[in-house]
């Protein structure tokens, strides 16, 4: 065994990468701290290892909090091959990778003289639970979690010792693919519809109880949350107007809101179990709820609307298809003069944030506002500007989780 009385400190081994290389240092008889934010899934880890004869513990750590980082150091980066390879348009993304490389480069001069040393693995896409929320296919050419665990097992074990500030580049056949220009991810490449299949029930009672519907460094004083946006909605669009909520969410809240208030509202949904748990909340509108794919355009090609609401789901559609399809689908079916109510999520690249009201990590796709806002007008809507303290105009918040969000209403021309 390669790793008899040597101790490891596995950080974010509750699951993926994390999870495999503490099962392998673990089998080849390392004592194996197994730590992260989620000790379920720790102990899981801890009881698979004592099954099969290895030492194990688990401690809840998050290295994103500096008190817990400090207590327990981290010396080795496991991260994505955008710190070697172009990105496309994920520039941000790439330089927050080369970050790290710089990053692991200094910690090995620093912590040379202690006899440390810090060294990395740069892989591509990596079969984990992360890869399939982005892309729920997969893709035979990913690299499984096992062979990133080989490559730290070589660091660990065989690397030389002068080896330190190192990389190693696991990048599968994906990547030359990426660097002949050709992205790996299909079109429909999506996020998150896993997520909401399984947390459809948690969702409905997180919208209906406004737990995550408070926001905050808002850029208009009146911004206060999802009710204030409700209330403005009202005075721009007149009860009996007929309007759709694209991308309702699971219990369809807003749609059964808007009925009540006398609007002839609809809401449509990718996810089958969003549905259901509309037509489970509120019968009355069941018929006004149904199963649609905004990437694909609306089945109806005769709808208009006076209304449109689209709060939160691009963050879900990649950038081509949401830039391509579902926003000038949105701008063809509003009637002139009707209204799009469009919030999304602010940035570049993706992001994946520790949703705590879920116990899950959740991913989204973020958006240039200058970008969405160009789409809006070339298509023929214009930003409704705030009125006194009305709100209006481009608007900025955060939500608790905390993530950056855009929100505006827009009239179509005419
Ligand atoms: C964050 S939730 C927002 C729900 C609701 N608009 C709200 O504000 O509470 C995002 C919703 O978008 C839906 N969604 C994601 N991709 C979609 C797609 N391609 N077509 C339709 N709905 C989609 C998800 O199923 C989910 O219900």
């Amino acid at each position: 065994m390669l790793l008899t009385g040597k101790v490891a400190l596995i950080t974010g081994a509750g699951r993926g990468i994390g999870r495999a290389i503490a099962l392998a240092f673990a089998g080849e008889g390392a004592r194996t701290i197994v730590t992260g934010r989620n000790t379920h899934l720790l102990t899981q880890v801890v009881d698979e290892i004592r099954a099969s004869g290895g030492a194990a513990e688990a401690f809840a750590l998050d290295v994103t909090r500096s008190d817990d980082a400090e207590e327990e150091g981290r010396y080795r980066q496991h991260r994505s091959s955008s710190g070697r390879l172009p990105e496309g348009d994920y520039g941000a993304y790439a330089t927050s990778k080369w970050g790290v490389v710089g990053y692991t480069a200094s910690l090995a001069h620093s912590r040379r003289s202690h006899g440390i040393r810090a060294n990395g693995i740069n892989p591509d896409w990596v079969d984990t639970d992360m890869a399939r929320a982005y892309d729920l296919q997969g893709n035979p050419d990913w690299i499984t979690e096992e062979q990133i665990a080989q490559a730290a097992l070589y660091l660990t074990a065989h690397a030389p010792e002068v080896m330190t500030g190192q990389f190693i580049d696991i990048f599968g056949v994906c990547a030359y693919d990426r660097l002949d220009g050709v992205t790996t991810m299909s079109q429909s490449a999506d996020f998150s519809e896993t997520f909401y299949r399984d947390h459809a029930r948690r969702y409905a009672a997180v919208s209906h109880n406004f737990i995550q519907s408070v926001y905050t460094d808002m850029s208009h004083p009146a911004l206060t949350g999802d009710t204030a946006l409700m209330d403005r909605l009202q005075e721009l669009v007149p009860a009996g107007s007929r309007g759709l909520d694209a991308g309702c969410g699971a219990g369809a809240r807003d749609v059964f809101f808007y009925w009540q208030k006398g609007y002839d509202i609809q809401g449509v949904d990718a996810v089958e179990e969003n549905i259901q748990e509309a037509r489970r909340l509120h019968p009355e509108i069941a018929n006004r709820v149904s199963v649609t794919d905004l990437r694909q355009p609306l089945v109806h090609p005769d709808l208009s609307f006076d209304f449109i609401l689209c709060n939160a789901v691009i963050q879900h559609i990649a950038p081509d298809t949401a830039l391509g399809v579902t926003l000038p689908e949105f701008a063809r079916l509003l009637k002139a003069g009707g209204v799009l109510q469009l919030m999304f999520k602010t940035g570049s690249g993706i992001a994946t944030v520790y949703d705590r009201d879920y116990g899950a990590d959740r991913t989204f796709q973020l958006y240039d506002p200058g970008e969405v806002l160009g789409l809006l007008i070339d298509r023929g809507l214009s930003v409704v500007p705030a009125e006194g303290d009305k709100l209006g105009g481009v608007m900025y918040f955060k939500d608790p989780k905390p993530m950056d969000h855009c929100v505006l209403f827009a009239r179509k021309d005419g």
